[in-house]
Parts: C-alpha cells; sequence; structure tokens
C-alpha cells in the first residue's frame, strides 16, 4: 500500500488528486499538508503544516500547489524519507537547483504538464525539430484562465527549450501568453518552413486530465532510486498507457 501526503486543502488540483488517491486501489491518503490550512476539508484525512510532522515515512508527497509551498517542502524532504510527484509551476532557478540536490537521496518526479496528450505534443516538437531545415521555427500560444499566477506557462517554456535543444545555434522561439475566461490550459505550437505550415493545439478541458499520468508518477517514485525523473521515465512511448481510475 502506498501511503500519499497530498499538498495544498482548497486548491483545485490538490483537491482532485487528494480524493484519486482515496479512491484508488493500492494507495491511501496519510495527510493533506497546508501552511495555511483553514476551515474543514472534504475527507477524513488530517492535515498538517509541515513534512516533519507527518507520521510513519516513508510515503509520496504530491505537490501542485504554489511555489512558496514547493520550496518548503523540498527544504523538509532533506531530512524526512519519501518520494515526490511536482507539477507546480513558476518555479525559479533557486528551486530547480534544490529539487536537484534533493533528488540526490530522493527520487522525484517533476512535470509541467501531467496530461497524456502533451507528452504525445512534447514527443511531436522532438520530432519536427530533428526533422525538419534550418528554415523552420516555431512559436507556442499559452492560454490560460485569467489569474494564473505565472506566464508564460511552464509547459510553454518546456516545448520552446525542448525545440531549441535539438536545433543547432538554439534558435529564439517566441512565446505568446494570454490569461483570460476560466479554462484549464491551452498550448498551440505553430511552425512553419518553406512552403508549409502546421498548427497543433492541445488543450484540457477538465483537471481530471491530469490524474492517470499523477497516480502513474505516485507508483514510479515509491519504487524508484533517487534522481530527478521527468513524466518520459514514468510513461515511456512504448508503455504510455496508465491505468484509468
Ligand atoms: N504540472 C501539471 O500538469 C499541472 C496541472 C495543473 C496545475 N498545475 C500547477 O499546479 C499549481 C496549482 O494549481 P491549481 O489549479 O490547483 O491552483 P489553485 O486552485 O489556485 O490552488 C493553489 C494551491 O496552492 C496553495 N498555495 C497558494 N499560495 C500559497 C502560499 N503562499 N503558501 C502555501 N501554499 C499556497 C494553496 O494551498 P491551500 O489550499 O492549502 O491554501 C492551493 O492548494 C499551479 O502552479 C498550477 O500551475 C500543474
Amino acid at each position: 500500500m502506498t501511503a500519499v501526503v497530498v499538498c495544498g486543502q482548497h486548491g483545485r488540483m490538490s483537491r482532485i488528486i487528494a480524493n484519486s488517491v482515496e479512491a484508488t486501489h493500492g494507495m491511501t491518503l496519510r495527510c493533506r499538508l497546508s501552511r495555511r490550512a483553514s476551515g474543514p476539508i472534504p475527507n477524513e484525512a488530517a492535515i498538517v503544516d509541515s513534512l516533519s510532522s507527518v507520521p510513519d515515512p516513508p510515503f509520496v508527497v504530491v505537490d501542485f500547489t504554489a511555489r512558496e509551498q514547493t520550496a518548503a517542502v523540498l527544504s523538509d524532504a532533506a531530512d524526512v524519507p519519501c518520494g515526490l510527484v511536482i507539477g507546480t509551476s513558476g518555479l525559479d532557478e533557486r528551486d530547480r537547483q534544490m529539487m536537484a540536490e534533493v533528488a540526490q537521496r530522493r527520487a522525484i518526479v517533476a512535470a509541467p504538464n501531467f496530461s497524456i496528450g502533451l507528452l504525445a505534443v512534447s514527443r511531436f516538437v522532438t520530432e519536427l525539430a530533428e526533422q525538419t531545415t534550418e528554415g523552420w521555427s516555431l512559436g507556442v500560444l499559452d492560454v490560460h484562465y485569467a489569474g494564473k499566477r505565472d506566464r508564460p506557462s511552464a509547459t510553454a517554456q518546456f516545448l520552446a527549450e525542448r525545440w531549441q535543444q535539438r536545433r543547432h545555434g538554439g534558435e529564439a522561439v517566441d512565446v505568446c501568453s494570454y490569461r483570460m475566461g476560466n479554462g484549464v490550459s491551452e498550448h498551440t505550437l505553430l511552425s512553419a518552413g518553406p512552403g508549409e505550415r502546421l498548427e497543433v493545439t492541445h488543450q484540457v478541458l477538465d483537471r481530471r486530465a491530469f490524474l492517470p499520468a499523477v497516480l502513474s508518477a505516485i507508483r514510479f517514485v515509491d519504487q524508484a532510486a533517487p534522481g530527478l525523473y521527468s513524466l518520459e521515465d514514468v510513461l515511456p512511448s512504448h508503455a504510455c498507457r496508465p491505468e484509468l481510475t
């Protein structure tokens, strides 16, 4: 049985992840973690304010919150035996550095986007970058709900980096961000070369789209050796079929 600690009390992601863990065979929700707990929570799990207060390690910590919370969890994780699944966006260079240091002792899966469709899109970017000639370029349109804290989105940056890493000269990718409405997330790749142009749009219409890969990542870090892993490690292309719950 994998014990899971879900960070966040009222957040949209934290609520659906906690509910999903509770409903998943082989997992148990050990507790919720919030540094600013208030009011009752919809499930029976206890609420704590730091990892060191969680009873009976080891466990897997799932953190889709805000960079302040994620930095605190990473700092605690240096001393608490646990695996980590991190989806928070807006992390800065210092947070990433801390994550790399903690990963020397803990298994961590971190991904800018846990949707299966986006994983396929990112593989497509790699193939496009490798197969096209120098005259081709890429742009990314990033559309998220009004009030999202970070811009450009971590996913847009990730797609741009995938392209740049595979192109000679690390050519720039234009990223255009809009924060409007109440949709979940949308990324459009625009790419063109001599005589050709293509567009690929990926929309998340329901946050439950993230859950299959989050649950797979929980199972993965529960068994994995220390290290920093991506969703590619959790769901390699020949096995990209997480159990649906
Ligand atoms: N990687 C992915 O696939 C993926 C998918 C969806 C979302 N995300 C990211 O996940 C994060 C949460 O998204 P959401 O839609 O759930 O957002 P949300 O509904 O606004 O919830 C924000 C969460 O962050 C916590 N929080 C906010 N400010 C905090 C602070 N100063 N100190 C400690 N905790 C704080 C809240 O904790 P309390 O509830 O305890 O107050 C809450 O659980 C965002 O960074 C989002 O971009 C990533």
